[in-house]
């Protein structure tokens, strides 16, 4: 079958700019053309084996399965990092994050190795995007998650295995438990309330739970943070910390930062769709 006909059977209608782009990503994966290239490869003979995958995901897609786990692949700063439904798709507006990692690198240990500690890692988009751009980098990257490690594993594979660990545990306890004093922490922990209605059906249905609640109405993560965070950091040279919270989280946080950071420097920062969105601590 072509695919010019498999689309037709399929009923796709390529005035939805949804659909489009949904069949080019789905082409790409199966068959290995790039997305761009589908319009030139109209005539191109599916076979048997084809049809059935083509058609599974098409499936998947009309079911609501979001495009990135469809196709395993989830672009984040600047690398394709592999998914599935192990760990959360990561976010556009973690990538300021790993931006303010990469910033901070440059100015403060462009002669020295920084240590970047990823908690709560997930696929290990921003450990692999902070280790992409600054190639001298130790990253640790610690999850709960023993399935989600598994994912960071994959993506992480691409690197030298002194350049990074992955580790199991809770929270910051792996990093306490390592000893190592990071330069550059980053955290972007469950912090949806368990009781928070404005969650898309999409995300419910397929991203795992563990990574998108916490208790304490969303801020389990961020009292824990400041209980413990000392012990992790290395004080006596330049650090950052960047923390990601919910955009109605602002409050709650700026009252534990003005009670917990006194001595140091903080601010609060907006996200590429103007929410308040991360603490930075230096
Ligand atoms: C919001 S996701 C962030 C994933 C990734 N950092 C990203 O930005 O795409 C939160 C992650 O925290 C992990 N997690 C949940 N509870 C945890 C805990 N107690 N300790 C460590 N990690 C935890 C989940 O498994 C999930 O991978």
């Amino acid at each position: 079958m072509l695919i010019s006909e498999f689309a037709k059977n399929k009923d796709i209608d390529f005035k939805n700019k949804d659909e489009i782009k949904a069949f080019n990503q789905i082409a790409s994966r199966i068959l290995n053309f790039q997305a761009k290239d589908l319009i030139t490869k109209w005539d191109y003979e599916l076979s048997k084996k084809e049809v059935t995958n083509f058609s599974k995901y098409w499936h998947r897609f009309l079911q609501g399965m979001p495009l990135a786990y469809i196709t395993n692949t989830s672009y984040f700063y600047n690398s394709d990092i592999y998914v599935d439904k192990r760990v959360l798709i990561p976010r556009l507006e973690t990538e300021l994050l790993v931006e303010e990692a990469i910033n901070f690198s440059k100015i403060h240990f462009s002669k020295e190795i920084p240590i970047l500690a990823d908690i709560c890692s997930g696929s290990g988009a921003i450990g692999v995007s902070f280790l992409t751009e600054i190639e001298n980098a130790f990253v640790f990257a610690s999850d709960i998650s023993k399935k989600a490690l598994k994912v960071a594993k994959k993506n992480y594979e691409r690197f030298d295995k002194e350049s990074y660990s992955i580790n199991h545990g809770d929270f910051l306890k792996p990093l306490i438990k390592s000893q190592i004093k990071a330069n550059i922490i980053i955290i972007n922990p469950p912090y949806i309330s368990r009781n928070d209605v404005n969650i898309s059906e999409s995300t419910i249905k397929f991203e795992p739970h563990l990574a998108l609640f916490c208790e304490d109405e969303g801020m389990f993560f961020y009292n824990q943070f400041f209980k413990l965070w000392k012990q992790v950091v290395n004080l006596e040279k330049p650090f950052m910390i960047a923390l990601e919270f919910g955009f109605n989280q602002k409050e709650k946080i700026e009252t534990l930062a003005k009670k917990h950071l006194k001595d140091f420097k903080w601010e609060i920062k907006k996200d590429y769709f103007k929410n308040w969105r991360y603490l930075i601590i230096s």
